[in-house]
């Protein structure tokens, strides 16, 4: 009895000396309510953020102890050395009590004696191009060269001006956005420094000019998205360097010439938005070694050629193929019925012409079929089953030389604006003009970005594209 009591003890005793060890350890490291900040610190970032929110705005009196026991909304603190330095700011109205801009919102100089600040980031801070247009100035950011991993703009449409080539020394940098702002000018071929980047995302400004091939030299790059701007020239990156890359999007610009043959290197790309550009030259070869690809958009360019070059085949991953208005020509081959997760097919606005193959009704998760607007003939070998699941994302109008069976017209589920073959001599003119022209207009109104857009697809919704910003981002933030 005795001799276990002692062992109970001894236990104890061993648990009371680890616990107390542990409680020391975790107050060394830990406890922050101890860890002091640098005047200096604290009052260039209660200096940095009065230049965004106003003068109204006294740090000292709101938040004594920035990092401690009175956190600003949006500001983050890291230990360096046992002191507190910011890490992290993000400026803009995110949640009710976030930092708001001011209308006369600036830069002030101030930001720029944050020595440990990992990620900057403003939503809807600068928003008056009229009243307040803001720059931002090529002064400084070398001050960020060693510590800045993230800085974004996130609709900031009175962030006008150029991008600064002082941007080219933030070279720890892993993730720039500018999203929706003003900016404008070229890309400065600087970016092509930032060596670490795994997220580029220039989209909805007004840049022009070429793509600078040093973008080439960008390895670790795995999202790429300078949509929606006034890019021209032709795309002379170097794709070869740029293997990581997960997401291409340049759809609406300016961008011409022949799609590189490089482009079929990116075996790991999920996503190839090329859509509304002046891309001409035919579909090149190598787009069938994507074998990644789930999304492949390149609509709205005169690319002319034929689907047949392509071994459609070795596509396994594909979801989303649109080729629409792309001035394609010959016939629809069968081996697009081989992409087993095909569930969006547009070949409309083309001058497709031939039989449509009716073993595309048995891709297994298609939900839509655009086959308007070409020359297809002869009769449609779907089923009423088929046509009654699609619905209107079956869409085959303007083929005048196109019919479905007869025997549908008894049910409810004739394609849109499609006649019923006429067995008799004069076939394809068995239907009444009036029924004709008012479900083509009907069809007319709309085009695929809206149709697609109301599916839920991620190409044009942003939903899509914004999670995998997101997950990319908290992926870059935390990793
Ligand atoms: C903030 O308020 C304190 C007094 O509470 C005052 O001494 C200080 O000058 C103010 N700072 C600014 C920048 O207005
Ligand atoms: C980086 O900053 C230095 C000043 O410290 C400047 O001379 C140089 O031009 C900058 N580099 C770029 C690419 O802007
Ligand atoms: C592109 O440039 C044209 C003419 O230079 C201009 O009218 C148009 O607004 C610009 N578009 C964008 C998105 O900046
Ligand atoms: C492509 O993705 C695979 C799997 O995620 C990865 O192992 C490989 O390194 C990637 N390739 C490149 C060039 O990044
Ligand atoms: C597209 O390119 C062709 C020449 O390839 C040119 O004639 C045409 O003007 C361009 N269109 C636009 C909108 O830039
Ligand atoms: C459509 O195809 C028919 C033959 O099937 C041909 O006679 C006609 O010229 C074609 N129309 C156009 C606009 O290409
Ligand atoms: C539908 O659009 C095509 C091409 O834009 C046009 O030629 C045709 O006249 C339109 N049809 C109707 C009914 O509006
Ligand atoms: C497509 O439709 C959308 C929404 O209806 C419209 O904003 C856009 O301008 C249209 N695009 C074309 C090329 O007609």
């Amino acid at each position: 009895m005795k001799e276990l009591l002692t062992t109970i003890q001894c236990v104890f005793l061993l648990f009371l000396y680890f616990s107390n060890v542990f409680v020391i350890c975790t107050d060394e490291i830990v406890d922050p309510s101890l860890a002091p900040m640098e005047k200096t610190e604290q009052e260039a970032l209660y200096s940095a953020i009065q230049g965004f929110v106003g003068s109204w705005w006294n740090g000292s009196d709101l938040y004594p102890d920035p990092c401690g026991w009175t956190p600003i909304q949006g500001v983050y603190c890291d230990l360096y050395d046992g002191l507190w330095y910011v890490s992290d700011i993000n400026i803009g109205p995110i949640y009710d009590n976030s930092l708001w801009c001011s209308p006369s919102a600036d830069f002030s100089h101030h930001l720029f004696k944050l020595k440990h600040l990992k990620a900057l980031s403003f939503f809807s801070c600068f928003t008056s191009p009229n009243q307040n247009p803001v720059t931002i100035s090529n002064l400084r950011w070398e001050k960020f060269t060693h510590s800045l991993e993230s800085l974004e703009f996130r609709l900031n449409p009175g962030l006008i001006g150029t991008i600064p080539t002082s941007f080219g020394n933030l070279t720890k940098l892993q993730s720039l956005v500018l999203l929706e702002n003003g900016l404008n000018g070229k890309l400065p071929m600087e970016i092509g420094y930032l060596v670490h980047l795994r997220k580029l995302v220039l989209s909805g400004n007004h840049f022009l000019g070429q793509i600078p091939p040093s973008l080439g030299q960008l390895s670790e790059l795995l999202i790429l998205d300078f949509s929606r701007n006034n890019l021209s020239g032709s795309l002379t990156l170097a794709f070869g360097s740029l293997r990581s890359l997960l997401k291409l999007d340049l759809s609406n610009n300016m961008l011409k010439g022949d799609l590189p043959g490089e482009i079929g290197e990116l075996k790991n790309l999920t996503l190839l938005d090329l859509g509304s550009n002046n891309f001409s030259g035919g579909l090149v070869q190598s787009l069938g070694e994507m074998v990644s690809l789930k999304e492949m958009v390149l609509s709205n360019n005169p690319v002319e050629g034929d689907l047949n070059n392509i071994q459609w085949e070795k596509l396994q991953s594909l979801e989303v193929l649109d080729l629409s208005n792309t001035g394609l020509r010959g016939n629809i081959p069968e081996s697009l019925a081989e992409m087993e997760k095909l569930r969006f097919l547009g070949l409309n606005y083309n001058s497709l012409s031939g039989t449509v193959p009716p073993r595309l009704a048995t891709l297994p998760c298609i939900s839509t079929l655009y086959l308007g607007g070409n020359n297809l003939t002869g009769e449609l070998g779907f089923s009423g089953e088929f046509y009654r699941k699609m619905g209107r994302r079956f869409g085959a109008w303007n083929n005048p030389n196109l019919c479905h069976s007869a025997q549908l017209s008894s049910t409810n589920y004739a394609p849109y604006g499609v006649k019923p073959c006429n067995q008799e001599s004069n076939r394809y003119k068995g239907v009444s003009n009036e029924k004709m022209s008012s479900t083509e207009g009907d069809w007319n109104s709309t085009n695929n970005s809206f149709l697609v857009e109301s599916l839920g697809l991620s190409r044009y919704s942003f939903g899509g594209f914004w999670h995998v910003f997101f997950v990319q981002g908290m992926f870059i933030i935390f990793s």
